[in-house]
């Protein structure tokens, strides 16, 4: 539970809606939360992603876990209290680029169903997709693009999503992409007609 020390704060509005940036960029604000294991292809996913809707002319800008923690979230580690501040933050964050009417994409494990949960509830459930990135944990392993599985294995890294700390799958995700048979860019593909059909893209046709 956070708490709440800002005290005697008040909100301001501005002049300018949401509705109205989303005009300005003919796209409406949505946040793609990408879960799963490291190395279960979520940030290569929202990569891909945001390249192909800018290709098509819209915004869209990726908040992936590892560089989070460089910047804004140094300060947090990976015990289970962490990781919820960790998604906390990120939540809070999320809301914000949704706000300016950004396709935003968040990378994160996020092995917490209640922390995801809690996510969708501050970002408000019309603008948020949950993304299952469904890789067989050996996939993952076999992957180990920075090699950290190997160093948990070897007990070198503890608390190690997979290994020795748990990851809760999402129970109604938007979307399930089995990684280890599906491609970033058929993924991406996919994640378009989804936003589509949801009314926070144009159609190619429109
Ligand atoms: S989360 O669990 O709080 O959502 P986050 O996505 O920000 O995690 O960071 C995960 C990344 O941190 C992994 O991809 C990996 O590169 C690195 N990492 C370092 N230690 C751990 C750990 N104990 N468990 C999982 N990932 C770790």
């Amino acid at each position: 539970m956070t708490k709440i020390k800002a005290t005697n704060v008040t909100w301001h509005e501005g002049h300018v809606s949401r509705e109205e940036r989303e005009k300005l960029l003919n796209q409406r604000g949505a946040l793609v939360w990408f879960t799963g294991l490291s190395g279960s292809g979520k940030s290569t996913i929202a990569y891909t992603l945001e390249h192909a809707l800018m290709q098509r002319g819209h915004l869209s800008y990726v908040l992936d876990g590892d560089n989070i923690r460089h910047g804004l979230n140094k300060n947090l580690g990976f015990s289970a209290e962490d990781r919820e501040e960790n998604i906390r933050r990120l939540g809070e964050v999320g809301k914000l680029f949704v706000d300016t009417g950004v396709i935003t994409c968040t990378a994160f494990i996020s092995p917490y169903r209640k922390d995801r949960d809690q996510a969708r509830e501050t970002v408000g459930k019309d603008s948020f997709f949950e993304i299952f990135c469904d890789a067989p944990l050996d996939v993952c392993e076999q992957r180990d693009p920075k090699g950290l599985y190997k160093k948990a294995r070897a007990g070198e890294i503890k608390g190690f999503t997979g290994i020795d700390d748990p990851y809760e799958p999402p129970e109604n995700p938007e979307l399930v992409v089995d990684t280890s048979k599906t491609s970033p860019q058929e993924a991406s593909i996919q994640i378009i007609s989804m936003l589509e059909e949801a009314g926070k893209l144009p159609t190619l046709t429109e």
